[in-house]
């Protein structure tokens, strides 16, 4: 299904053939949500509609909506959705369980379901559906606004990173693409804004087994964007940081501790390592939907664990142009398959933020938000 999203504000953000699109937005009836497939491209792009916050859950688990600030937005309005199905206390606490039972990593999660059922809760039940709806909307507008602010910020980077005589030479890993965000993204929206000025610039994409996020999603946005990319195999990175090729890394967070430590997809850490190895500087995007200011270190973070099919078998397109998967390890195998890892703030050259450019450590993050120091 097609659908054209309304958008607010003069920013034209992200497009898929010539049409502006978010990753989420409301449907034309202003009750339902429509969101874009992921699990179907690169192959085929669909838009699919959530009505109650089952199918918001769902989304979020299956994985049709994935990467941490979209699944955060998927939760905000899967606590409207509840709240026109049922505004009573017992269903919104209930909706609110079960969103963020859906993915234990990503901290967005919770921070969004948190925030909505804060506003309703302390509303008479005849304003909660409605009042949901516009705080939805405004956690939207908040993430497209600090994705936007982070491509600036980042872009800048990119460009001291300049030299004549090549493109500056970026790597990156997963997808914290604007997919993976309402619009522009995170790790790759100081790519776009550096790429719209102008700036000469190759992305390296780590195809991030098992579910392949580089190879399905990075790709499939930067080609669109006409952005230079070549993919390649996760192992790859460290070599090609020994030969000079990489210049500079940005990864995405799906949760960041008070400390600095980063939460991001599972190889995230190895990346880092080889970087410092080999003195390449290592930047995290993020925006504030992703600190966890209650968890002191990335030790304590939950970790996904999720199928081992995933791990076993491989996707992609056969030859009769339909989606399958085959089985690549001996039936008797077992697998792990641990979703995220935990990269050390000391292996982390700065964090990027809609406010700005910070050391990874608590010092840094309270220089950008003074008031969360001011909590404690
Ligand atoms: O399992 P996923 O695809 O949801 O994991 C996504 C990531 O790890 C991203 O790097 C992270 O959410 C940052 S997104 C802007």
């Amino acid at each position: 299904m097609a659908s054209t999203p309304q958008r607010k504000g003069a920013q034209p953000g992200m497009q898929v053939n010539g049409v502006p699109y978010r990753t989420i937005f409301p449907a034309e009836d202003g009750r339902g949500v429509l969101v874009i497939d992921q699990t179907k491209l690169p192959h085929r792009f669909e838009v699919v509609r959530l009505d109650t916050v089952a199918d918001a859950v769902r989304a979020i688990a299956t994985m049709i909506v994935r990467g941490a600030p979209l699944i955060g937005a998927t939760a905000a309005y899967g606590m409207a959705l509840a709240a026109r199905e049922n505004a009573g206390d017992a269903f919104l606490q209930e909706a609110h369980r079960a969103l963020i039972a859906a993915r234990p990593t990503a901290v967005n999660l919770r921070w969004a379901a948190d925030r909505l059922r804060a506003l309703m809760l302390a509303l008479p039940r005849a304003e909660r559906e409605g009042a949901a709806y516009r705080e939805a909307a405004a956690v939207c507008e908040d993430d497209v606004a600090a994705c936007a602010s982070i491509g600036r910020h980042g872009a800048a980077l990119i460009e001291k990173a300049r030299t004549t005589g090549r493109p500056v030479n970026i790597l990156t890993h997963c997808n914290a693409g604007w997919l993976a965000a309402v619009d522009w993204g995170t790790a790759l929206a100081p790519i776009y804004c550096a790429h719209d000025a102008g700036v000469d610039l190759h992305v390296w994409v780590d195809e991030t087994r098992p579910r392949n996020q580089g190879a399905s999603l990075t790709a499939w946005e930067l080609a669109s964007h006409g952005v230079k990319h070549t993919l390649i195999a996760d192992n790859a990175g460290g070599h090609l940081m020994q030969r000079g090729e990489i210049d500079l890394c940005i990864v995405g967070s799906d949760r960041i501790a008070a400390n600095g430590d980063v939460c991001n997809k599972i190889g995230t850490y190895l990346k880092a390592l080889a970087a410092q190895d080999n003195t390449v500087p290592f930047y995290v995007a993020f925006p504030h939907s992703t600190i966890d200011w209650t968890m002191a270190s990335g030790a304590d973070i939950p970790i996904e664990e999720r199928d081992h099919a995933e791990v076993l078998e491989i996707a992609g397109l056969d030859a009769k142009g339909g989606v399958s998967s085959v089985r690549i390890a001996p039936p008797q195998t077992q697998a792990a398959n641990p979703a995220f890892d935990v990269t050390p703030s000391r292996l982390v050259t700065a964090l990027i933020t809609e406010r700005g450019v910070c050391a990874a450590s608590r010092e840094g993050l309270e220089t950008l938000y003074p008031e969360a120091a001011a909590r404690k």
